[in-house]
């Protein structure tokens, strides 16, 4: 397998795994893309989205090329880490760390998304609770981000009850049309006071070697 820092990198919970989405995760994953199984109504993501593709292949394909794209574009400031998300060894769904101005103001951004058939059982809080350990435990990070459309119980409640504070509205599009989005900030203060035993951390040194030596 290729040695690559930031594919190495794996966050272990009680419930999950986060494991560095190599091209042999996404394989695992694209059964569910291409089944449509990413989507969820009203839809979440705001435009462009691959899932929002009607063709199959054209919207595994496009999927792919947009993970890709995202590894790809790596500075120690903007960078994307997209991880599969593995449940007793299977594969159901992605969980990303977007690091934006993060060699000045170490912010980090969140996306998600899981397989219709495992959702409302916790695991949404739960992967988004080891994102958060890696970004503040393992990278310093000083305030996590998220944001969703209004409608969007499941995220908009997986920010809320992992103690994320409302930071404002904003518009985006979202095929096509203008949708709300709610904002949601979480301090490392904040993370602290929640802060979890339960979660290790591996490969992380290796990366922030990286991110140094870049
Ligand atoms: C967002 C997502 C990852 C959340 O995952 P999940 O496993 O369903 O979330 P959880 O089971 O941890 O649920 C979190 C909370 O939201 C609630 N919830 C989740 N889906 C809900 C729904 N459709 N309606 C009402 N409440 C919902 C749960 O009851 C739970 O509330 P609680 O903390 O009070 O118990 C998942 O729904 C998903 O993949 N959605 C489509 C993609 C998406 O929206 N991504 C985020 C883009 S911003």
């Amino acid at each position: 397998m290729l040695d690559y820092a930031p594919l190495q990198i794996r966050v272990r919970t009680p419930r999950l795994e986060l494991v560095g989405a190599d091209d042999d995760m996404l394989e695992r994953l694209v059964p569910l893309v291409r089944g449509g199984k990413a989507f969820a109504e009203p839809a979440p993501d705001d435009d462009p989205m691959s899932f929002y593709e009607s063709d199959p292949e054209t919207r595994v394909n496009s999927w792919l090329q947009g993970v890709w794209r995202a590894r790809g574009r790596f500075t120690p400031s903007e960078f994307r880490l997209g991880f599969a998300v593995l449940v007793d060894g299977r594969a159901v769904g992605m969980q990303d760390l977007i690091a934006e101005k993060f060699d000045t103001c170490a912010t980090v951004l969140s996306f998600s998304w899981l397989s219709t058939d495992v959702r409302g059982r916790g695991l949404g809080t739960e992967m988004r609770s080891a994102m958060l350990h890696l970004a503040f435990a393992g990278l310093d990070a000083r305030e996590a981000a998220s944001d969703a459309f209004t409608d969007n119980i499941g995220s908009n409640r997986v920010s809320e009850s992992l103690g994320y504070e409302p930071n404002g509205v904003e518009w985006d599009t979202r095929r096509g049309d203008p949708a709300q989005l709610q904002r949601w900030r979480l301090t490392r203060q904040a993370w602290q006071r929640r802060r979890r035993d339960d979660i290790e951390l591996s490969g992380v040194e290796e990366f922030r070697e990286m991110l140094t030596a870049q």
